[in-house]
């Protein structure tokens, strides 16, 4: 089966890349710790577009978790034609005031299984024709953010690897894209204990409109969508950096 493999697709914007590339054919491998969630989207879009699903209940906070998923791939021979490194969570609290295992499994799910896994997936990525790897940073990637230190350095990472790897393979035809969302309607404001912030008081997007926009721009090196999150990064982009900080860490109080 060749399939695109969406990681952290229990729930928001991944739960979306998830319908959307099934509207568009996609075979599909839902990657997540709540198998049960997995499994009734899997079989939901199943039966809606007459695709092929295999959901892997993984935890990606787990040093072993991208050797192990790509094994149960081999296993369950799937040839995977695309990768959405899609799992994600923050956490809102000076370094110091939350747990220090927290912060490093937060490590481990946004920055090192996704190098893991992409690096395991990289070799058939390049066999395959208009391949694809989409990371999920945030426009918190441009800036650092006081109140939520690891989280914005985690995506800066992200953004940064994106980057330099969509530059690597641009002559082996494998499209790497890295998105960039601001607030977005999901679970992640309650997860990362961000409800009452101004950032997400202001408004949010649907994760509807920024997967649109993802899978439509996937050969841009980096994908902000929506308006607001564009003005806002390119605003940041002409402060000194000394003012983004201490706004992040305004908008996330
Ligand atoms: N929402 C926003 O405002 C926003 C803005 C910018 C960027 N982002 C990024 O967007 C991505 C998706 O977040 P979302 O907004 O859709 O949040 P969400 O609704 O909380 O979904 C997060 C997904 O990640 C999975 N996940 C978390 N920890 C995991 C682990 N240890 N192992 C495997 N999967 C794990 C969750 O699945 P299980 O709990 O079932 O494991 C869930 O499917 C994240 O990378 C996030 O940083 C979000």
């Amino acid at each position: 089966m060749r399939a695109v493999v969406v990681t952290g697709a229990s729930a928001g914007i991944g739960e979306q890349f998830a319908r959307q590339l099934a509207v568009a054919g996609h075979h599909l491998v839902l990657v997540a710790r709540r198998l049960d969630r997995l499994e009734a989207l899997g079989s939901e879009l199943q039966e809606r577009h007459n695709i092929q699903v295999v959901c892997i209940a993984c935890d990606l906070a787990k040093p072993s978790a991208a050797e192990e998923l790509v094994a149960a791939l081999a296993e369950k021979q799937v040839e995977v034609t695309g990768l959405i490194n899609n799992a994600g969570f923050g956490d809102r609290g000076f370094v110091e005031a939350l747990s220090l295992q927290r912060q490093l499994d937060m490590i481990q799910v946004n920055v090192t299984s996704l190098v893991d896994l992409t690096w395991r997936l990289l070799p058939g990525l390049k066999k395959v024709a208009n391949s694809f790897i989409i990371n999920v940073a945030s426009t918190a990637a441009f800036q650092a953010g006081p109140n939520m230190a690891v989280y914005y350095a985690s995506k800066a990472f992200v953004l940064s690897f994106s980057e330099a790897l969509h530059e690597e393979l641009k002559g082996d035809g494998v499209a790497v894209s890295a998105l960039c969302p601001g607030a977005t309607d999901s679970e992640f404001a309650s997860e990362a204990n961000m409800t009452e912030t101004m950032l997400f008081k202001a408004g949010t997007m649907s994760a509807e409109d920024v997967v649109r926009k993802a899978l439509a721009a996937r050969r841009r090196a980096i994908v902000i969508p929506g308006l607001k999150n564009l003005l806002l990064v390119w605003m940041g982009k002409l402060s000194p950096r000394m003012i983004t900080r201490r706004l992040a860490g305004i908008l996330q109080a």
